[in-house]
């Protein structure tokens, strides 16, 4: 289960590590923040799931919601503008050529996280494990063709 959570969070580009985004202003900033986020509620759960931390179905079920929210957000945080193409941020040209494919994948990850917040609720540890990973590959849906690879 440790090593299958751990892969789960690198395959979606959460791993740690310090991102090169400083200097990012702006909306940039903003969905770097954003995205930040989501990887640290991705963390409190993957943490839970590894054993590393007592499980604890609200706060695994707060972890989704905050996802969610920021996933929603995600389709009004990368307008086709100067500031949003700055040098500073990692996004692909593909996200203002195929917004459609975008918003697609931020809502695909809107219901994952919905849905992970739905069986932490439950409480049943596989279908949270499993549905974890669904929301990590959700994450990595998306950066594959519109975050800018290391
Ligand atoms: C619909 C597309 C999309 C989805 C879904 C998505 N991301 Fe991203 N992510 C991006 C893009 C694009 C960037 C680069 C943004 C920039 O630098 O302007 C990014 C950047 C990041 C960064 C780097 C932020 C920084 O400080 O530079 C992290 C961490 C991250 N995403 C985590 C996640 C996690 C965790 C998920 C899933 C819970 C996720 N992302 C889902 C598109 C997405």
């Amino acid at each position: 289960m440790k090593r299958v959570m751990t892969a789960v969070l690198l395959a979606a580009g959460i791993g740690g590590g310090a991102f090169a985004h400083q200097g990012a202003t702006g909306i940039v900033k903003e969905r770097m923040e954003a995205m930040s986020a989501m990887k640290d509620a991705m963390a409190v759960v993957g943490r839970m799931l590894k054993g590393e931390t007592t499980f604890n179905a609200n706060e695994a079920g707060r972890a989704a919601d905050t996802i969610a929210a920021h996933a929603d957000d995600m389709k009004a945080q990368f307008p086709d503008t100067p500031e949003s193409r700055q040098k500073a941020s990692e996004a692909t040209p593909l996200v203002w050529q195929e917004p459609e494919r975008f918003n697609r994948l931020a809502d695909e990850l809107v219901a994952a996280a919905v849905m992970l917040s739905q069986v932490s609720a439950d409480g049943e540890t596989a279908a949270i494990a499993s549905q974890f990973q669904a929301v990590g590959r959700a994450c990595s849906a998306c950066h594959e063709d519109f975050r800018q690879k290391k």
